[in-house]
């Protein structure tokens, strides 16, 4: 019992928006026996994403969602932002018990909003794709009716498929510009990196391994070691040394200035996101 979500007997975990995120979570969940497949029930807008996912994942899967959510102690809302009012408008019609825990992952929509859309205990969680990979990056945090105990229950979900870490919502926006975008940075610096290893002669396929590997390296060293980066690099660079070198480089073309704007500029986008359409 130790390893599982606390569901109590009878009650079950839904995923509404069974898509590239939702079908994640319910694999993690899986896959990290926080949950057992008869407890979970998907669902998504079309019939035949519905049938995938049933037989793909072995679990109930039904586009109409009102009788199944009722008996449900978690729900996950993974579709996309500009779905919620319809969603949280069936919700309302599901007759869900008062404890159920509606944990949203959609982009810039607020806790206030989600709590005037449909009363209940609401957590905001803002993951990143990585969690693919069982390497996700998310951040949980409270709605007004959340406790200590239900931000637990969120991050052991999310832990099942990378790191999580609870903060305050306002926090959210330059989460969501930092690591929620971040794998782009990331995939944009591997590229220009790789295309450098091909300027001085290596075969793109082996460039692009190495660079992607020092990657992943570099973060586990940060990680793992608990060390500065700036101190980490100063074991990689040697006096007069080539490392020193292409630093200076990095520095010359401000790099970190342009990171730092990149991530300005989307949390000043990430605020626009989420809000209600007008019509
Ligand atoms: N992917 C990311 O990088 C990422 C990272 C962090 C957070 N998010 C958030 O995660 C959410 C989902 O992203 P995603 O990449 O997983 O999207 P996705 O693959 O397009 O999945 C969305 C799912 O929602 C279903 N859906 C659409 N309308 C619905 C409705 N009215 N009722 C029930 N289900 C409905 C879709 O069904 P059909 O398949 O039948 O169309 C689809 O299965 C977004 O809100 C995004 O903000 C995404």
């Amino acid at each position: 019992m130790e390893n599982t979500l606390v569901l109590e007997p009878g009650r079950t975990l839904g995923v509404i928006g069974a898509g590239v995120m939702g079908t994640t979570l319910i694999r993690g969940l899986l896959d990290a026996g926080l949950v057992v497949r008869r407890q979970v029930w998907a669902t998504a807008r079309t019939e035949q994403t519905c049938l995938d996912v049933g037989a793909q994942l072995g679990i109930t899967s039904q586009r109409d969602y009102r009788e199944i959510a009722e008996a449900s102690g978690i729900i996950l809302v993974c579709c996309k932002p500009a779905q919620i009012e319809i969603i949280c408008a069936k919700l309302r019609e599901a007759n869900l018990r008062p404890d159920t825990m509606l944990i949203s992952i959609l982009a810039g929509v607020t806790l206030e909003r989600l709590e005037s859309l449909l009363p209940g205990v609401w957590v905001r969680a803002v993951p990143n794709t990585p969690c693919v990979a069982r390497e996700g990056m998310t951040v949980v945090c409270a709605g007004h009716k959340a406790t200590a105990e239900h931000l637990a229950i969120a991050e052991r979900i999310f832990s099942s498929v990378g790191r999580c870490v609870t903060v305050e919502e306002h926090y959210c926006n330059a989460v969501t510009a930092l690591s929620g975008s971040g794998p782009a940075y990331m995939y944009l610096v591997m590229e220009a990196l790789a295309d450098a290893g091909v300027r001085v002669g290596l075969r793109r396929d082996l460039a692009l391994t190495l660079v992607a590997q020092t990657m992943l390296g570099s973060a586990k060293m940060v990680l793992e070691t608990g060390r500065h980066p700036a101190s980490l690099r100063d074991d990689v660079t040697t006096p007069a040394g080539c490392t020193i070198g292409g630093l200076l480089m990095l520095e010359d073309g401000k790099i970190r200035s342009v990171l730092a704007r990149a991530v300005e500029e989307a949390t000043r986008i990430v605020e626009h996101l989420g809000k209600p359409a007008k019509h």
